[in-house]
């Protein structure tokens, strides 16, 4: 094929888009599969979605995973976790949006509003320090018994709340639920 059919080939295809567009306007449902095509495949829409096996994960520990590109930690509390976590008045936080995506988007930043189950074994948030994103430490780290970011020194507590440092806001707690005893699926 020369240079210049395949350009052609570009200029005919860009024509047929340009045309059915047109014809949306006209006729809204007549061009419906082609909008569908255009529509993320369901593979691309699975990815948006995962499925963690957290039987493993014991008390007290942590497990990161991968999703849509960012770190996201899973910590399996222990009750010294939770007891340092209650005990702090939201009134100290220097944020005190819960910043919690399964709730209200004004709640706050109790601990009980930060873990994903009643008794609040289980914290689930974003591994990106909300600083300059920056992965941070965890199993306790920091001055808060949580996590710490060694990138500018932001101390974040058990329940991931910010409490020291440069960093503007608590870990976010994306879109998450248990779908049975030991799976929780983000997204
Ligand atoms: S990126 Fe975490 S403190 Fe700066």
């Amino acid at each position: 094929m020369s240079h210049a059919d395949d350009h052609e080939g570009t200029r005919r295809d860009f024509l047929y888009y340009a045309t059915a567009g047109t014809a949306a306007v006209a006729t809204g449902a007549a061009v419906w599969p082609l909008v569908n095509q255009m529509n993320p495949s369901a593979d691309v829409r699975a990815l948006s979605s995962i499925r963690v096996d957290i039987s493993e994960v014991a008390e007290g520990s942590q497990l990161t995973v991968k999703w849509l590109g960012k770190p996201v930690f899973i910590r399996h509390r222990s009750a010294e976790d939770i007891a340092h976590a209650e005990e702090t008045p939201v009134e100290e936080l220097p944020d005190q949006n819960a910043r919690n995506e399964n709730i209200d988007a004004n709640a706050e930043a109790t601990d009980a509003n930060r873990t994903l189950d009643e008794e609040g074994k289980w914290l689930v948030m974003m591994g990106v320090c909300t600083h300059l994103g920056c992965v941070p430490l965890g199993n306790g780290a920091g001055e808060y018994h949580g996590w710490y970011c060694p990138c500018h020194g932001s101390h974040y507590d058990a329940a991931g709340r910010i409490r020291k440092g440069p960093a503007p806001r608590n870990l976010p707690v994306p879109v998450a639920e248990f779908v049975d005893e030991t799976t929780i699926k983000l997204g």
